[in-house]
């Protein structure tokens, strides 16, 4: 059962403005009988950083690509607006149209290109000063970038290629920018490295929707936080509402010295309160 925790002054405060993105109740399936997302509401604010947190096959992936438009005729049900405004089964580029930019895990880089050709395709149909500073921006974020200009995207550490990743999507300047595992494969500096530039990425007023297993790194960053379990959000809270609940605790956050059996994960099952 979903568990709505109490939110905190500033961000109840928030909660009054109408929500930047809004899912109500979606059915995602694959191949008409495969259900991936099975009633799934939320609502991202604007100017705040979201982390999706779930176990692998809790739909997460799914969740970004309904949104982007990249699953033919899904959601089956349910609606998702963006700026008060529906974008359900649109076309992926009329979705990006509106402003949301999504980074998929494979990271979606133009392998055979170099750097510096993949971030000009982030900025095509764009000139002028503007594009200027967001390049000066982006080189200040990750400098390797500026440094490797000419090296071929295939031949960049998966480091570097996730800084590509989202460098290129920040030249596209998104209203709101998804990241599916950014973390996923990096070693920890490198992790750490990339959420910090997500960080300052944020305070420049873009909002961000990640999705995460890591959840210490997610909620390092993130102001809001849901969890996820199949197809459907389970529970949902500020980051530091969530990193007190004791079954995140105990799942997410490797604390509180579960018996890891079989038997023991069965009596978990049964106290857990969603
Ligand atoms: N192309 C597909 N065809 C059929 N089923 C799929 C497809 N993609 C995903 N699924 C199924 O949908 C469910 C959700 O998968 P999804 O990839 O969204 O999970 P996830 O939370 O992103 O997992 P992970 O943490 O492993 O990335 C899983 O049961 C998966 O097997
Ligand atoms: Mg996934």
């Amino acid at each position: 059962m979903k568990q709505a925790l109490e939110a905190n002054k500033p961000l109840a405060a928030a909660a009054d403005k109408p929500p930047l993105l809004k899912i109500a109740n979606i059915e995602t399936l694959y191949f008409d009988r495969i259900y991936a997302l099975r009633g799934l509401t939320l609502a991202i604010r604007e100017r705040e950083i979201f982390a999706v947190l779930g176990p692998n096959g809790a739909g997460k992936t799914t969740l970004l690509k309904t949104i982007a438009g990249l699953l033919k005729d899904q959601p089956n049900k349910g609606t998702i607006e963006f700026e008060g405004r529906r974008i359900h089964r649109l076309a992926p580029e009329r979705v990006s149209g509106r402003g949301i930019v999504y980074v998929p895990e494979d990271r979606g880089l133009f392998r055979e290109l170099t750097v510096k050709e993949n971030l000009e395709i982030g900025c095509w149909g764009r000139r002028g000063r503007e594009v200027r500073e967001d390049m000066e921006f982006v080189y200040g974020l990750f400098p390797i970038l500026a440094e490797r200009g000419e090296q071929q995207a295939e031949t960049l550490s998966g480091g570097q290629q996730q800084m590509l990743a989202i460098a290129r999507a920040l030249l596209r300047r998104p209203k709101l920018l998804m990241l599916d595992e950014p973390s996923l494969g990096l070693a920890p500096l490198v992790a750490r490295t990339v959420y910090e530039a997500l960080l300052k990425i944020a305070q420049t007023g873009t909002t961000i929707l990640l999705v995460e297993q890591n959840a210490k790194l997610a909620f390092s960053i993130a102001d809001y936080g849901y969890i996820m379990e199949a197809g459907r959000i389970v529970l949902e809270g500020t980051a530091a509402e969530l990193q007190q609940n004791q079954d995140v605790q105990e799942l997410y956050l490797g604390l509180g010295g579960q018996d890891a059996s079989p038997k023991g994960w069965r009596l978990y099952k049964k106290r857990r309160t969603w």
